[in-house]
């Protein structure tokens, strides 16, 4: 663990330009720099760097951040992993908070796991290029499967003879434990012979390239045994959560913005060699939620290429509604019959591939839909199983507009009323909300991690009480305006000093506003604020850090957001805070009167509806014949009144009374 002082040192010194620059050529423009995105693929330049706020923004595919989160992503570093990054780069030296015992043990564990199979696939890779017995059969296999050498060695493919303990002697002999050789499954459990024999080997990294396992393919034509055989599940390899070729494709991935999936190692190695990088395989399993999540970090777009037999299709559909509730894009190709996407690749091509791909792949949801249909043919109880079925997945789209384009193909594919479709999917989707909102007063805390959800307002249901998605550029009700504006200055400002006052804008912010914390319209707005509150009285700062790598995926957005704001001022801004522009061109320099506005907008909104309360209040009392409450509540009114003309004065807003 990094202690805290040392990571606010690490990122006082970081200049997100500095670190941007060692993977991605900028040029200068105005204040900012720009240069070609590289988690997109794009030719002209749409990457923002903004020196003067530490951050990045692309404007072509909405990825942003801090120096860490560029880290994070682009390095797929973890989060300490980023910091330990920026401080070699700053020559921060790191006195690292000592960690358990525990921690240190299972370090210690997995640093040894990793060294045995390294030694693991020198030893297969060896055998495979320098041995009589692996170049005849092993490497004279893997060549007539069409790979060229330099695949060979960027998958890290090899072979383990047929020997009993070739490998276990020379492990021995070159001093490492066979306990380690067991746990790792290099060798029998009773520590006699190799696990592997008679194999072409195919080595799995994890994410960073080290060595997580091995598979070995039989090189016998004999049905009984079977065709692979895995290294078992250890600390270093967790199945759920590794994805075959994943370390290889994840540059490609992100560049071209998508990530084909296959089912076979040699899906994946064929492709890759023929320039379609962008591919991982899932081992003949369907989808795990880790593995998708690995995909949804670089890429929302999911191509599934599967053979055209009954099998690949079911494993295809097995899982994917998970990718659906990650709102993820899910296409699907079904290759020719007798065809893989190996034996296809070099058949025809990279190219030949690319073009049958496109050509042939269809949105996952109609595929389903027209698969299940035929299925169903002439059976009105399978049919509605189907119907449910279908909008069960729908439902679990989160945009609204994405749902209601497929809600209007299915509606035509399965002969059902586009109206029925919608409601049913409504009604799913409601009840999940309560589902949600029940976990949620159980579990306040991660209320608002998972993507929340809202049903298409163009077809009511019951209840239409829902919040607007914060990712989306949002519809802001009641005060939500007013409250955005004060998290801005919050998340732009937070940490710097007012002269006059001697305090940070945040202090400044919260202090004044502290009775009004309860009455946010915007419940991420609330959360806000209230955080920012409990840190101040904790003694901690109120700083761009805090919202950069926060919990809550929600805020993180929304911090990004509001800081690029000023590179894209909505042309509509004065009217839509009925406020003229005239510090939003260099808030850096105006912020104390910026914040002083928008806390009177805010204050004004709260005050007003003080006043509609207590009017409504002079209204009953009036009705009820209670004079002295009545007399008590216009003098309230009175002062409400002032203090509300006050603000709008200095404001400059005209106040319109109802
Ligand atoms: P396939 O049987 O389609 O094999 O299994 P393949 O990848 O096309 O291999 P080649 O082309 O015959 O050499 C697809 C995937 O399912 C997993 C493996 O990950 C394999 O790549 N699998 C298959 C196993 O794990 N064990 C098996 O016994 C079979
Ligand atoms: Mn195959």
């Amino acid at each position: 663990m990094i202690p805290n002082k040392q990571v606010q040192e690490i990122l006082d010194a970081v200049r997100i330009e500095d670190v941007v620059e060692e993977f991605v050529s900028l040029r200068r423009r105005g204040v900012n720099l720009i240069g070609l995105c590289p988690f997109h693929n794009e030719k002209t330049p749409s990457f923002n760097v903004n020196p003067t706020r530490n951050i990045f923004k692309c404007f072509g595919c909405g990825k942003g951040g801090d120096a860490v989160t560029f880290l994070r992503e682009h390095e797929n570093l973890g989060y300490a992993e980023a910091l330990h990054w920026l401080a070699r780069k700053y020559n921060i030296e790191i006195e690292e908070i000592e960690r358990s015992p525990e921690q240190l043990a299972e370090q210690q564990l997995a640093e040894s796991l990793y060294i045995v199979n390294d030694f693991g696939l020198q030893h297969f890779q060896e055998q495979l290029f320098n041995t009589d017995e692996g170049k005849s059969v092993a490497l004279a296999y893997f060549k007539q499967r069409g790979l060229r050498e330099e695949t060979i060695r960027t998958f890290g493919l090899g072979y383990a003879p047929e020997q009993r303990d070739l490998l276990l002697r020379r492990a021995k002999a070159t001093g490492h434990n066979t306990d380690l050789l067991k746990k790792v499954g290099l060798c029998s459990q009773d520590g006699g012979r190799d696990f592997f024999r008679g194999r072409v080997m195919f080595a799995i990294h994890n994410l960073s390239g080290k060595i997580a396992a091995f598979a070995g393919r039989t090189m016998s034509s004999d049905k009984t045994i079977p065709k692979y055989i895995n290294s078992p599940e250890t600390e270093i390899y967790v199945k759920n959560k590794t994805l075959y070729g994943a370390f290889q494709a994840k540059k490609a991935i992100r560049q071209r913005d998508e990530c084909l999936l296959v089912e076979g190692y040699m899906d994946v190695i064929s492709l890759h060699q023929a320039g379609i990088e962008n591919v991982v395989a899932s081992s003949g399993t369907s989808l795990t939620e880790g593995q998708l999540q690995l995909i949804k970090r670089n890429t929302g777009n999911l191509k599934i290429v599967y053979d055209g037999d009954p099998a690949g299709v079911k494993a295809a559909l097995r899982g994917l509604d998970l990718a659906l509730e990650q709102d993820m894009n899910v296409k699907i190709c079904l290759l020719p019959d007798g065809h893989d996407p190996d034996s296809y690749v070099q058949e025809f091509g990279g190219e030949g591939f690319t073009a049958f791909t496109e050509a042939n792949s269809r949105d996952f949801i109609l595929f389903k839909t027209q698969l299940l249909l035929n299925d169903a043919q002439g059976d009105p109880m399978k049919r509605a199983a189907l119907v449910k079925d279908i909008i069960g997945s729908i439902a679990k789209i989160p945009d609204p507009i994405k749902r209601s384009v497929y809600l209007k193909e299915c509606s035509a594919l399965l002969d059902v009323e586009e109206q029925t479709l919608h409601s049913e999917t409504n009604k799913l989707i409601t009840g999940t909300i309560r589902k949600q909102q029940e976990k949620a007063a159980r579990r306040p805390e991660a209320a608002s991690d998972s993507p929340e959800m809202a049903p298409d307002p163009n077809f009511p249901v019951a209840e239409p009480e829902f919040t607007a998605r914060a990712q989306e550029k949002p519809m802001l009700r009641g005060d939500e305006f007013q409250e955005r504006d004060i998290v801005r200055m919050l998340v732009q400002f937070g940490d710097r000093m007012l002269k006059e006052e001697q305090v940070s804008v945040a202090e400044y912010i919260l202090a004044d506003i502290e009775e009004s914390l309860g009455n946010f319209d915007n419940p991420v707005y609330g959360k806000i604020a209230s955080e920012c509150h409990t840190l101040l009285v904790e003694g901690k700062v109120v700083d761009q850090h805090f919202f950069m790598q926060h919990d809550t995926q929600a805020i993180r957005d929304l911090a990004i957001d509001l800081l690029s704001a000023p590179w894209e001022l909505s042309p509509n801004w004065e009217e839509r805070w009925n406020y003229p522009l005239q510090n939003q061109k260099m808030p850096e320099l105006n912020f104390d009167i910026d914040m002083k506005q928008a806390l009177d907008r805010f204050k004004l909104r709260k005050i007003q509806k003080m006043c509609e309360l207590n009017l409504l209040r002079i209204k009953t009392s009036a009705e009820s014949g209670d004079d002295d409450a009545m007399m008590r509540f216009m003098k309230i009114q009175q002062k409400l009144n002032e203090t509300r003309n006050e603000i709008a004065k200095r404001a400059g807003t005209v106040v319109l009374v109802k």
